[in-house]
């Protein structure tokens, strides 16, 4: 069998990118997918075509909502929910076959199969044995399950079912108020699906700042979600074409019964590493199930590396490209980095969500003196051009230095404006800094200068 310097086990976005910046640097690159796609959970069956979805039933949203106060007048557009699915498997066909041009163009092989790792240095793809110095996993992950609740991908589903239903359901649970919930929560209750979501814990989308949860919360609503807090879902009973969905209120342990044509369980997913051989190998993993590495993504076992959702971290697609980036670095034996501080979140509804750095919570647990720049979009002349004055750009920075420390939106472009202020605090700027830099008019990025502004004089429209 052909001899690597490099084998990685995972085709998405830590595996595909680590193999291209591996041969880029050199090195001879395999990369092991037993998917017919390249391109892992994202491209196949998550980020993707999950915007796809959020794009198309935004459109709807638009002309259903503001068309007619634009004077474009005239029925509003009907759901070819077939055709819909077809654009959706569209953009992912277009995607996944752009990686098998970049594997090409770059001259890594696809060892189609699933790997496993019999030894160190050796992968294992069927009955073929290729052998590799330097193996990387980047197996991603799977949702993770919840006890009292079976997926058959019909009627309860995870995301992967979500994105391919026969038809739009009337009524749907969602069960977790996290990233996956919202955002296919929010595409089928814009298709008009009665979404109800049931959460756990008192706020949507744990770990983010706290104004934005609550606005966020809000503004869902307002779109016509219901939403259930303080709940932990007990069990499903699925039949045929419905299931029920019971849950226990924590305020008062009281037992309650929803139904649904349609359960979409999203509560979070877990690092996958079956088949692989991780315990024969010794490789050492954290309480949580993930595989433990050090700051060159090495793990205990000399030789095999680990990036990804596998790892600790934000499981998140951005996250697993940059590890891939610096892993194929550190392998090259150069010096590959992550900044885990500057790692944006973004939530692709509409409005969209974004942040990155500390939030105001995680500054208070931490003692911090910090000064907070504040910034509606009602203040934005384009936002209010387009209906898009709801939401906010929250910046927060060092009393002393006004070095920026976080900055957390809710509104349009939300997911595209956080950027310069990631790239504002890689090279450790001041709010100042931003708000000195001219911003041009009218653009949605003259909230951000607002919100940086506002650390210091004062905002000019607010
Ligand atoms: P999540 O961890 O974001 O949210 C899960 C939610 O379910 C939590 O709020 C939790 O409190 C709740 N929950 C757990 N057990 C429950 C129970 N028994 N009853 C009621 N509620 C319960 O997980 P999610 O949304 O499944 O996403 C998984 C991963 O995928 C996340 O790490 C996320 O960051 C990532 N992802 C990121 C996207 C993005 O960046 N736009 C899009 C989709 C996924």
């Amino acid at each position: 069998m052909a001899n690597y310097d490099v084998i990685i086990i995972g085709g998405g976005p830590g595996g595909y990118v680590c193999a291209i910046r591996c041969a880029q640097l050199g090195l001879k690159t395999a990369v092991v997918e037993g998917r017919e796609t390249l391109g892992g959970t994202c491209l196949n069956v998550g980020c993707i075509p999950s915007k796809a979805l959020l794009h198309a039933s935004h459109m709807l949203h638009e002309a259903e909502h503001n068309f007619a106060a634009m004077g474009l007048k005239g029925k509003s557009p009907s759901v070819d929910w077939k055709q819909m699915l077809s654009y959706k498997d569209d953009t992912i066909g277009q995607n996944t076959k752009g990686i098998e041009f970049l594997f090409k163009k770059n001259k890594i092989d696809w060892l189609k199969g699933w790997g496993s790792i019999p030894a160190a240095g050796k992968v294992q793809v069927g009955d073929d044995v290729h052998e590799a110095k330097k193996i990387i996993i980047a197996s991603g992950s799977v949702p993770s399950s919840l006890p009292g609740v079976e997926v058959d991908e019909k009627v309860v589903v995870t995301s992967t079912g979500a994105l391919e239903l026969p038809k739009v359901p009337k009524k749907m649970v969602v069960i977790g108020a996290g990233v996956i919930g919202l955002e296919l929560g929010s595409v089928y209750n814009r298709l008009g699906t009665e979404v109800t979501v049931i959460e756990f814990l008192d706020a949507v989308t744990p770990g983010m700042d706290a104004e934005v949860q609550k606005t966020f919360q809000r503004m869902l609503k307002k779109q016509g979600m219901d939403f259930v807090m303080g709940a932990a879902v007990q069990k499903t009973e699925a039949g045929k074409s419905k299931a029920t969905v019971t849950y226990k209120l924590r305020k008062d342990d009281s037992e309650h019964q929803i139904d649904a044509d349609v359960v979409l369980v999203a509560t979070g997913r877990k690092p996958y590493v079956d088949g692989l051989g991780l315990d024969a190998l010794g490789i050492e993993m954290t309480q949580r199930g993930q595989i433990k590495v050090g700051a060159d993504w090495q793990t205990n076992v000399p030789g095999i590396y680990a990036i990804g959702d596998v790892i600790e971290g934000p499981m998140l697609a951005h996250k697993a490209e940059d590890e891939g980036m610096a892993a194929a670095e550190q392998v090259a034996g150069k010096h590959g980095h992550v900044n885990y501080g500057v790692i944006p979140g973004v939530i692709y509804t509409h409005p969209e969500v974004a942040n990155v750095g500390a939030t105001e919570q995680q500054l208070k647990e931490e003692g911090r003196a910090y000064k907070v720049g504040k910034f509606s979009f009602m203040g934005n002349g384009r936002a209010k051009a387009n209906f898009a004055g709801d939401g906010f750009v929250k910046i927060l920075a060092d009393k002393q230095t006004d070095r920026i420390l976080g900055c957390h939106i809710i509104g349009p472009a939300a997911g595209d404006l956080i950027h310069e202020v990631c790239v504002a605090m890689e090279f450790g700027a001041s709010a100042e800094d931003l708000a000195l830099t001219c911003h041009a008019h009218p653009t949605y990025s003259e909230a951000v200068r607002e919100a940086a502004l506002a650390c210091g004089d004062g905002p000019i429209h607010a």
